[in-house]
C-alpha cells in the first residue's frame, strides 16, 4: 500500500470530510496526517480499507475488541437483540445478565452501574467519590490518560519539567478550562513513593479519591510498582480515601481484570471497552456502600443521580455479555500467552538488530521504545522529540505494509490474533526499524 496517497478514495473522502466535521472526523486520538484511512469492513484480526488495502488489526479499536472484529457469538447475539429492542426506556434483563457475570468474576465489584464510554464510567466514578466521602478532591497520577472529563484530563499534557519541587503542577488539557478544575485535583508523580506521599498527607483530609491505571497507556504501559500500589493502598487506608483503578484499558489483563492479576481489590474502579463486545460502553462497579450513592434513599433523591438515554442500552449488554462469555481464565491465558509471544519475538529482533530498544507491556498489551534507559518514573518515560519522530516515521512504514497500531507504538491482541500474524508484525517491524535507522 502508498500511503500518503492523493488519488485514494481514503483521501478524497477526508477531503469532503473536512468541510463538514472539524479535523475530519470526530475522534482527536484516530487523526492521521496527511488524512485517515476509511474502512470498508473488518473480520477477526484483518481490515480493509475503502481502496481495498488490508491490514492486520494491532490496535483493535484502542484495546476494546477481545476478539478482534465480527466475533461470530457477537454478531449472532446482537442479530437477535435488534428484532427484539434496540433502546428504550424500560430495562432489560440482559443488563442484569452482564452486571451479573462481571459481580461473579471480580473480588471488588459487588454492584455495577453502566453508562456509554470510558470518558463517563471515570467521571461517574470520581463523582461517586466525592459524593460518598463529601470530600472536593481528586488525586491522580501526572501524564495518564482517563478519557475527557475535564478532572480526569488535568497534568496530562504535563513535561517533565512541570514541577514544584517534587510535586506536579495541574494543568489543563483543553483550553478553557477553569482553574476551579485545575484546584480541586492533585496531580501525583508516578512511582514517586515519598512525593507521594507528602502530597496526600498534605491533602488527605479533603481527598476523594486517588486514581490510577495499571496499563497506563501514555506511560508504554508501564505499570506502577508493586511498592507504590502498596503505598497507595496503605496511604487510603490511613485518609480515608477510596483507591480508584481506572481498568477501562487494564481489565484485558484477565478474567478479573488488572485488579485481579495485580492483586489488589480497590474500592471502586472505572470499565469499558471489552466489556462491551465492540459496542460503545462504561461502567462503575465497586463496593456496595459506595454505589449506594446511585441509590434514593429515604424517599430522596440520590446523591448522585445519573441519568442517560443509552445507558445499559440492550445492544451493549448483548454484545458485552456474549464477548465476555467466550472468555474463560485459560481463554485470558491463551490470549496472554500470545501477548507474551510477540514481546519475546520483538525482544529477539532488537538483540538482533542490536539496537538501542525495548518492547513493554503485559498480558495482550505492548508498546515498543526506542531507547534502552530504565524506565519508572514519569521524566525517563516521556518520549522525547527524536523518539517521536523515528516512532511516527516507523509507524508509517508499518502502516504502508499492512500492519495497523496506534500512535506511540502501543498494541494489543485478541482472540483472532495468529502465530501467522505476530511473525508477520514481527518481520515488518524488523525491516521497517532496519529501513528508517
Ligand atoms: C485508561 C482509560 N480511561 C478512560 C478512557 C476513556 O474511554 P473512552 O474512550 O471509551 O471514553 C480511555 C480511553 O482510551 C482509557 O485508556
Amino acid at each position: 500500500m502508498e500511503y500518503p496517497n492523493p488519488d485514494s478514495k481514503s483521501a478524497a473522502l477526508y477531503g469532503r470530510a473536512q468541510s463538514v466535521l472539524p479535523d475530519g472526523n470526530s475522534r482527536t486520538t484516530i487523526a492521521l496526517k496527511p488524512y485517515p484511512i476509511y474502512i470498508e469492513e473488518a473480520s477477526g484480526a484483518d481490515v480493509t480499507d475503502v481502496d481495498g488495502n488490508r491490514f492486520i488489526d494491532f490496535n483493535n479499536n484502542y484495546t476494546s475488541l477481545l476478539h478482534g472484529h465480527c466475533f461470530e457469538p457477537v454478531r449472532k447475539a446482537v442479530e437477535a437483540q435488534i428484532v427484539k429492542a434496540t433502546a428504550c426506556s424500560f430495562t432489560t434483563e440482559a443488563e442484569i445478565e452482564l452486571a451479573e457475570l462481571l459481580c461473579d468474576r471480580v473480588e471488588s465489584f459487588e454492584q455495577v452501574r453502566f453508562c456509554n464510554s470510558g470518558s463517563e464510567a471515570v467521571m461517574n466514578m470520581l463523582k461517586a467519590a466525592r459524593a460518598f466521602t463529601g470530600r472536593p478532591k481528586i488525586a491522580k497520577i501526572e501524564g495518564l490518560y482517563h478519557g475527557s472529563y475535564d478532572f480526569a484530563e488535568v497534568s496530562l499534557r504535563n513535561k517533565p519539567g512541570d514541577r514544584n519541587g517534587s510535586a506536579p503542577i495541574s494543568t489543563a488539557y483543553s483550553y478553557g478550562t477553569p482553574d476551579s478544575v485545575l484546584t480541586e485535583v492533585v496531580a501525583l508523580p508516578f512511582n514517586e513513593i515519598e512525593a507521594t506521599e507528602s502530597l496526600i498527607n498534605l491533602h488527605g483530609e479533603s481527598l476523594a479519591c486517588i486514581m490510577i491505571d495499571l496499563m497506563p497507556q501514555t506511560l508504554s504501559m508501564i505499570s506502577p510498582s508493586e511498592d507504590y500500589l502498596k503505598a497507595l493502598v496503605r496511604l487510603t487506608r490511613k485518609h480515608g480515601i477510596l483507591l480508584a483503578f481506572d481498568e477501562v484499558i487494564s481489565f484485558r489483563l484477565g478474567y478479573s481484570g488488572g485488579q485481579g492479576m495485580f492483586g489488589i481489590d480497590p474500592d471502586i474502579t472505572s470499565i469499558g471497552k471489552i466489556i462491551g463486545g465492540g459496542f460503545p460502553v462504561g461502567a462503575v462497579a465497586g463496593r456496595k456502600d459506595i454505589m449506594s450513592v446511585f441509590e434514593p434513599q429515604d424517599g430522596q433523591s440520590p446523591r448522585l443521580p445519573h441519568g442517560g438515554t443509552f445507558n445499559a442500552n440492550p445492544i451493549t449488554m448483548t454484545a458485552g455479555k456474549a464477548a465476555l462469555q467466550a472468555m474463560d481464565e485459560d481463554k485470558f491465558d491463551r490470549l496472554n500467552a500470545a501477548g507474551h509471544q510477540l514481546r519475546q519475538q520483538v525482544t529477539e529482533i532488537i538483540a538482533e538488530l542490536d539496537i538501542a530498544a525495548q518492547v513493554t507491556g503485559k498480558g495482550s498489551l505492548f508498546s515498543v521504545r526506542f531507547h534502552d534507559r530504565p524506565m519508572r518514573h514519569f521524566a525517563d518515560i516521556v518520549i522525547d522529540e527524536a523518539e517521536n519522530l523515528f516512532m511516527d516515521k516507523l509507524r508509517r512504514y508499518l502502516i504502508g505494509n499492512g500492519i495497523w497500531l496506534g500512535g506511540n507504538m502501543a498494541g494489543c491482541l485478541s482472540t483472532a490474533t495468529t502465530q501467522t500474524h505476530i511473525d508477520k508484525f514481527c518481520q515488518v517491524l524488523k525491516e521497517g526499524i532496519v529501513s528508517q535507522k
